[in-house]
């Protein structure tokens, strides 16, 4: 069996590893935080997947799968680091660049050398090979670089990473498939080869075409709100047609892929990418478009209570990072009006710059609560605590999820659907 280094132990990297370990492979996982090394080795995780604790502590045991904080000789040495963008919005390739690094000291002519990490369009040609020529290989001959983009779902990743369909580009035709056949040893979706520069763009193109789809059905729900129509029951029908399909509004996007990855296409052809770029903004505006109605909420209010529920950029995992959630708590948060308890089931305190309390302490004398994130916890809350706890029961729903109906007793308002908002909030909380 081939022995694997993964360089990246996150949200990607250490699934992948633990796949591969499970698999036969002999794998060292690299990391350069200290701490999830050691964790590692202990068989322990440092993130919330399904299933991956359970899977990492038996090959950890087994002694297939172990951390260190730097690389080895390998047969295989797979890439799998942050790629965030810079306040500008530009990629911040420099962990990339330095995980290649760190790997060219290791490499010896027949190894494979894959990007997991979502690059944009030539990193593969214009950074990787590059780094790996200057140590003197010749990147087309001695060894296969490939990019392979991840395109699992989080919280079915290890599902996914096994069932799901890979593209694998090479920046040889032989590197692809040399690459491939990594894949093909634990893969059972299909494993497509192409080009280094057609891969790159394909993934980003995965995301920047669901980015606009939501920009899409956000604009709908501000355009809803202004004409006074229900964007759900709009999309609800529309949906009818048997070639649409409206994504749905929600309070923003977030996320390390959906977030970041249509700026790498903006960067690369600004004049050219208007829509993508138009889309990114729409969907950057929502969070004010939240806060807005929060405000309109509370107008009547002197020190209003509000819960705010929920901090991921989507439900059931506890990735927080780019998430429109903590954008709109620290908009709120940041109005001395506000009294704030903010509750997420998923999500550790360290995680986060501002104290989080259980649901009982967000609702009790709360006049408010906005679910912020779909978290099944959200899609199942009890009615009656909120009616008997909070002081005035009005739920915001901006991920449209919750079980809550609109009836006596409670008033409920979707991100879709917020005609006459203030009017009813207003009497409600006189009342
Ligand atoms: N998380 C997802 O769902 C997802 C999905 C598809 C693609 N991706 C892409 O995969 C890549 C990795 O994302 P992630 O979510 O796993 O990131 P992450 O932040 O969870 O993990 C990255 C890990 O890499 C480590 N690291 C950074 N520089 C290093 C270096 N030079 N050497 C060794 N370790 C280093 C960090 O300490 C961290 O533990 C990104 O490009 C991301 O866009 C992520």
């Amino acid at each position: 069996m081939q022995k694997i280094c993964v360089i990246g132990l996150g949200y990607i990297g250490l699934p992948t590893a633990a796949i591969f370990a499970r698999a036969g492979f002999s794998v060292v996982g690299v990391d350069v935080n200290k701490q999830v090394v050691e964790r590692l080795n202990k068989g322990e995780v440092t993130i919330e997947e399904v299933g991956l604790p359970e899977v990492v502590k038996q090959v950890v045991a087994s002694g297939k799968l172990r951390a260190s904080l730097e690389p080895e000789e390998a047969d295989v040495f797979l890439i799998s680091v942050p790629t965030p963008i810079h306040e500008d919005c530009t990629a911040n390739v420099d962990y990339v660049k330095s995980a290649t690094e760190a790997v060219v000291p290791y490499l010896k002519k027949g190894n494979v050398v894959i990007v997991e990490s979502t690059i944009p369009p030539r990193t593969i040609d214009d950074i990787v090979a590059p780094i790996i020529e200057a140590a003197g290989f010749n990147p087309k001959e001695d060894v296969a670089i490939a990019h392979c983009p991840e395109r699992v779902l989080p919280g079915r990743i290890l599902i996914e990473l096994v069932e799901n369909t890979r593209i694998v580009g090479g920046l040889t035709p032989e590197a692809a498939t040399k690459a491939a056949d990594v894949y093909r040893q634990i893969v059972t979706g299909d494993v497509v080869e192409t080009e280094a520069v057609t891969a790159e763009m394909s993934k980003l193109m995965e995301n920047t075409f669901r980015d606009v789809n939501i920009a899409l059905a956000n604009e709908l729900a501000k355009i809803s709100a202004r004409l006074g129509v229900d964007a759900h029951k709009v999309i609800e029908l529309a949906n009818k047609h048997p070639r649409v399909n409206i994504h749905q509004p929600g309070p923003g996007v977030g996320g390390h892929c959906l977030a970041v990855d249509p700026y790498f296409i903006v960067e690369k052809a600004p004049e050219e990418a208007l829509m993508i770029q138009l889309s990114r903004d729409i969907n950057n505006s929502m969070p004010d478009f939240v806060i807005e109605q929060i405000i309109k909420l509370t107008a009547e209010l002197k020190e209003p209570k509000i819960a705010l529920f929920g901090l991921t950029y989507k439900g059931n995992i506890d990735d927080v990072r780019e998430s429109p959630a903590i954008d709109i708590v620290e908009k709120v948060l940041a109005n001395p009006r506000y009294n704030v308890r903010v509750h997420d089931p998923h999500v550790r305190d360290e995680r986060v710059p501002f104290p989080l309390v259980s649901f009982e302490e967000a609702v009790k004398g709360a006049n408010l609560v906005v679910v912020l994130t779909d978290h099944n916890e959200f899609k199942m809350i009890n009615k009656n605590v909120l009616v008997s706890e909070m002081e005035t029961p009005v739920v915001f729903d901006t991920k449209n999820c919750t079980n809550l109906e609109q009836e006596e007793g409670l008033t409920v308002y979707r991100i879709g659907d917020v005609t006459g908002l203030e009017a009813i909030a207003v009497k409600r909380i006189n009342s």
